[in-house]
């Protein structure tokens, strides 16, 4: 409730969506919500519609049934371009570096189109290399000669360069070293200290649920679990059920 007692709508309420692609029949009605500066972990096994979920906020798919809505806005038919000016940063699963560009013009790609003057497009790259100081150490090597973890930053970083409401992280952590796992979780925590909200789908359990407020896990295109990540163990039946070999 806000301080007048009026409901404040959710930043991301995804209502009921139904998503097919061609024939295929993928997400069977998934319900969830992020609240401004949240962090929500979004867990599940291979192909139960993590990435679908994201693609479908993100306006990458439409949804044949139900809705997504941005701080209460009716968002579900907009494109992908319109969604990020309105502040959803995405971050998908394979990264989309430009493996010719150097890190610099990766990074003010995603200004391009947004009618962002130069001083200020400095400033952000500015701010975002003060994040992530190997980048800047790497601001005039080609993306592609990254290692897999910079890369991984790179896209964040990217992301970030259209200072979101809230960022769509598609398993950051997926092939990374330890020590490039703990600096993602680090990044997500410096980037919900700062008021960004983040839907993040992992299968690093102890990662989600140390960094996420709360948890839903999917199977089978549906949402079957919702919890605090604080009443949530690693061993917890319900994450074996769901997650376990
Ligand atoms: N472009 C596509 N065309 C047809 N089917 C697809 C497409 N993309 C994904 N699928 C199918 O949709 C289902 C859900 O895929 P999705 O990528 O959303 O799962 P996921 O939970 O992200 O899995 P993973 O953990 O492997 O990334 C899978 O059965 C997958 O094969
Ligand atoms: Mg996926």
């Amino acid at each position: 409730m806000s301080s007048t007692g009026t409901p404040i709508a959710p930043l991301i309420q995804v209502e009921g969506i139904h998503t097919f692609y061609g024939k295929s029949h993928i997400l069977h009605g998934v319900t969830l919500h992020v609240g401004a500066g949240e962090v929500v972990g979004l867990l599940g096994r291979n192909g139960v519609g993590k990435s679908t979920t994201l693609k479908t906020i993100m306006g990458l798919v439409h949804p044949s049934q139900g809705q997504v809505l941005l701080a209460g806005q009716q968002v579900t038919d907009l494109p992908a371009h319109k969604l990020a000016r309105l502040g959803i940063g995405y971050v998908p699963e394979d990264r989309r570096i430009f493996r010719l560009l150097t890190v610099s013009e990766n990074l003010r790609t995603g200004l391009d189109r947004a009618g962002v003057t130069e001083a200020r497009k400095q400033e952000l790259l500015d701010k975002v290399f003060a994040y992530f100081p190997v980048l800047a150490e790497r601001r005039s090597q080609a993306g592609g000669t990254l290692s897999g973890g910079e890369q991984q930053m790179l896209a964040i970083a990217r992301a970030m360069m259209l200072e979101p409401k809230i960022i769509l992280l598609d398993e950051p952590t997926e092939g990374l070293m330890p020590r490039m796992v703990s600096q993602i979780r680090q990044i997500v925590e410096a980037l919900h200290g700062e008021g960004v909200a983040i839907l993040l789908v992992e299968q690093n359990v102890p990662l989600t649920l140390a960094a996420s407020q709360r948890v839903y896990i999917m199977e089978k295109g549906a949402v079957r679990h919702h919890a605090a990540a604080s009443d949530l163990k690693v061993d917890d039946p319900v994450i074996r059920q769901y997650l376990g070999v």
